[in-house]
């Protein structure tokens, strides 16, 4: 059955655009607009996130689009959301999580003394502090370092912040409650925020994965035991997805688990590269 979401977008594209529009003219504006790099994107995602954003925002003149956006702090920050796309969640696709616990955590400590972890596209953080649990729980922490980063500024900031909402734990299990602090907002909202304690442990940084450069800067750029980037690379275009492929596996120390999301799979020359050890895992050989 067809979504009659999508008809009603249609609809507002054609109105809108007409047949003879150039969506990379409009794709190259709102990357200069944003400063977000987007031509590692697939560009039939990028029209249908600027559609959704247009019609959202009952915007059906490109100019006044345009011009609105460079003195609209807020109507530029939506944009970026919509690009950007942060939906995450503590634990996401729990067998996974179930899997690293058991498995991946005990193969990575007992074959290296330290952990370095980073999840990039990670969002508010809830995936980088659900590793945060794990390793607490396992008594893996002091011998752990964690990275999280994003390019979506506001997004990291939320996850510095370490706020969350009363629908974004209410999954959790009883267990990881002794990590979060109850506060209540002036107006009266509740929220629940991860105890400094653990806050502390992990660095937010700002990186933008269609550069394909390193973490610039921080301490030399070492190696990591255990990079996590799940349900980020959806968006790019194959050649950005192959290009990370090779470049995860430059990033990890021998040894190094590479943690992908459901239904990805690592495509481009680094799939041989890689050996696949459960679904969404992949080690690069000691
Ligand atoms: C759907 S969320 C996934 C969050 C988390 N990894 C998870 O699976 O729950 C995708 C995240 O990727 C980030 N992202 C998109 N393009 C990116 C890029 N070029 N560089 C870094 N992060 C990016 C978005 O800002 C967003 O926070």
């Amino acid at each position: 059955m067809k979504n009659p979401e999508s008809n009603k977008m249609l609809d507002f594209q054609q109105l809108l655009l007409g047949p003879n529009i150039d969506f990379k003219e409009i794709i190259e504006k709102v990357q200069k607009i944003t400063n977000l790099k987007l031509d590692g994107y697939r560009e039939e995602y990028l029209t249908r996130r600027i559609i959704y954003h247009l019609s959202k925002n009952k915007i059906t003149n490109l100019n006044h689009y345009f011009e609105k956006l460079t003195k609209d702090k807020e109507l530029l920050d939506s944009l970026i959301d919509c690009l950007t796309v942060n939906v995450s969640s503590f634990f996401r696709d729990k067998s996974s999580f179930d899997y690293l616990q058991k498995k991946i955590l005990s193969y990575l400590s007992k074959q290296f003394s330290y952990l370095r972890i980073w999840s990039l596209g990670c969002s508010v953080g809830a995936e980088i502090y659900s590793i945060a649990f794990l390793l607490n729980s396992a008594g893996l922490m002091s011998r752990s370092e964690l990275i999280g980063s994003d390019n979506d500024s506001g997004a990291l900031n939320r996850a510095v912040s370490g706020m969350f909402n009363a629908s974004e734990i209410k999954n959790l299990p009883p267990k990881y409650a002794r990590f979060f602090t109850e506060l209540q907002k002036e107006n009266g909202q509740k929220v629940w925020m991860i105890n400094s304690s653990l806050k502390e442990v992990v660095t937010f940084i700002k990186h933008d994965l269609a550069s394909e450069a390193p973490l610039s800067g921080y301490r030399g750029m070492r190696k990591f035991h255990l990079l996590i980037c799940r349900n980020v690379v959806i968006y790019f275009s194959r050649e950005l997805k192959e290009k990370l492929y090779e470049l995860f596996y430059d990033w990890l120390e021998p040894g190094g688990i590479l943690f992908i999301g459901a239904n990805e799979s690592i495509i481009g020359p680094a799939r041989k590269k890689f050996e696949q050890i459960h679904n969404q895992f992949y080690r690069k050989p000691l």
